[in-house]
């Protein structure tokens, strides 16, 4: 098992249904600690740039002003097999597909406004951890 980091947020629509908590506690309980966290309502200019790989997408500026429509929580997460322990506990993109029990199935609406973010890679996690925390930032223990 390989201890990995992955980086996480909990978008608008779920931390305006107030389950920031049950969404921890899943993490938690799946041996996923939580090594730097912070709630943050992001500007235009920084949901841009995170999502900058779907710029060309039809749902780009649609996702932008989803992600810019109230504050978010972002968490840098640890544990072995970080990455993909993170994304079976979110489950599919679009919350129809995804598996009962997963963060999407039980708290997400739709395809755009789907409760969660995970990276998809480890690569892709340490630049997006890199986006949002400072080295100084993350507490591993
Ligand atoms: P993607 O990276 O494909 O999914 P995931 O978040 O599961 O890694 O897409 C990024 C986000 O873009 C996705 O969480 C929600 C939004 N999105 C849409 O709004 N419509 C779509 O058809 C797709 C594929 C994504």
């Amino acid at each position: 098992m390989a201890l990995e980091r992955t980086l996480s947020i909990i978008k608008p629509d779920a931390v305006a249904k107030n389950v920031i908590g049950e969404i921890y506690t899943r993490f938690e309980k799946a041996g996923l600690k939580i090594v730097a966290s912070k709630m943050k309502h992001l500007s235009r200019k920084e949901a841009e740039g995170f999502y900058a790989v779907h710029r060309e997408r039809p749902f780009f500026n649609a996702l932008v002003e989803f992600m810019i429509s109230g504050p978010v929580v972002i968490q840098a997460l640890e544990g072995d097999n970080a990455v993909l322990k993170h994304r079976d506990l979110m489950g599919a993109t679009d919350p129809k597909k995804a598996e009962k029990g997963t963060i999407r199935a039980d708290f997400a609406d739709s395809i755009d406004a789907n409760a969660v973010h995970g990276s998809d890679s480890l690569e892709n996690a340490a630049v997006e951890i890199a986006y949002f925390f400072a080295a100084t930032e993350l507490c591993p223990r």
